[in-house]
C-alpha cells in the first residue's frame, strides 16, 4: 500500500473531497478531511453561544473542545466531546462562520498540530487549504484543485440538494473562497511544487484517474 503523504489543496467546490476519498482507497491509503476538523472546532463555537469574532473566546472555546476524526476513507465522521457531529457541521450556520474561526491563528496551531500527529508515518492523502504549504511540505504528490467560479457553485449547489438557489452559493462561495485567501494566517494557496489540475471540464473518475498517475509514476 501507499506509505507516502498526498496533499490536496484547493478552494470550495472543486469535488476535492469526493476525490480525495476515492484516492485514497484506491491507494489503500487513509483520508484526513481537514476541512471537517475546522467545522467542527466551529460548531463548538456556535453552540457555545460565542460570537466568531471575539478572537479570545473563540481559542477558550476550541482550546477545551475535543475534536476527533476517523482517517479510514471507508467511514468518514468527526466526533465534538465524543458524539458524532459529521451531520452538523454541513449545516449553513457552520459554513458562514467557518473561515472566520479558521483564520484564528492559536485554533490553527492546535488544529495543525492534530494534523500531523494523526498524519504520523503517512499512507494518507491529506485535504484542505494548507496542506502542501504548512501542514506537511514534503508531501509528494502536492496536487491543487480548481474550477471555473459556475462549476464549483453548480456542483456544491448539487451537493446541497433542491433548496439550495444556485446565486446564493455562488456568492457564499466567493465569499469564503475571498476570505480564506485573504486571510494572514495560512491563507489558501497554491503551493510552488504543487500540480494544479482544472478540474472544470472533467468529471471524478477522470480526475482520479490523473491524480492515481501522478502518485503512482509522478506523472
Ligand atoms: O473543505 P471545507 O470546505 O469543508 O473547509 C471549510 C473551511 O475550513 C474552509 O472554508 C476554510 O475556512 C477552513 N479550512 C482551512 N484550512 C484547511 C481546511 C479548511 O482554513 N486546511
Amino acid at each position: 500500500a501507499f506509505t507516502g503523504v498526498v496533499a490536496m489543496d484547493g478552494p470550495s467546490g472543486t469535488g476535492k473531497s469526493t476525490v480525495a476519498r476515492r484516492l485514497a482507497g484506491q491507494l489503500g491509503a487513509r483520508y484526513l478531511d481537514t476541512g471537517a476538523m475546522y467545522r467542527a472546532a466551529t460548531l463548538a463555537v456556535l453552540r457555545a453561544g460565542i460570537d466568531p469574532q471575539d478572537t479570545l473566546a473563540v481559542v477558550e472555546t476550541v482550546e477545551r473542545a475535543d475534536i476527533a476524526i476517523s482517517t479510514d476513507p471507508r467511514s468518514p465522521g468527526v466526533t465534538l466531546d465524543g458524539a458524532d457531529v459529521s451531520g452538523p457541521i454541513r449545516s449553513s450556520e457552520v459554513t458562514a462562520a467557518v473561515s472566520a474561526v479558521s483564520a484564528v491563528p492559536a485554533v490553527r496551531v492546535r488544529l495543525v498540530d492534530l494534523q500531523r500527529e494523526l498524519i504520523g508515518d503517512g499512507g494518507v492523502v491529506v485535504e484542505g487549504r494548507d496542506i502542501g504549504s504548512v501542514v506537511w511540505p514534503g508531501a509528494r504528490p502536492k496536487i491543487y484543485l480548481t474550477a471555473s467560479a459556475e462549476t464549483r457553485a453548480r456542483r456544491r449547489a448539487g451537493e446541497l440538494g433542491a433548496a439550495s438557489d444556485l446565486a446564493t452559493v455562488a456568492a457564499d462561495i466567493a465569499r469564503r473562497d475571498r476570505l480564506d485567501s485573504s486571510r494572514a494566517a495560512s491563507p489558501l494557496a497554491r503551493a510552488e511544487d504543487a500540480v494544479e489540475i482544472d478540474t472544470t471540464y472533467l468529471d471524478i473518475d477522470q480526475v482520479v484517474q490523473r491524480l492515481v498517475d501522478i502518485t503512482m509514476n509522478g506523472a
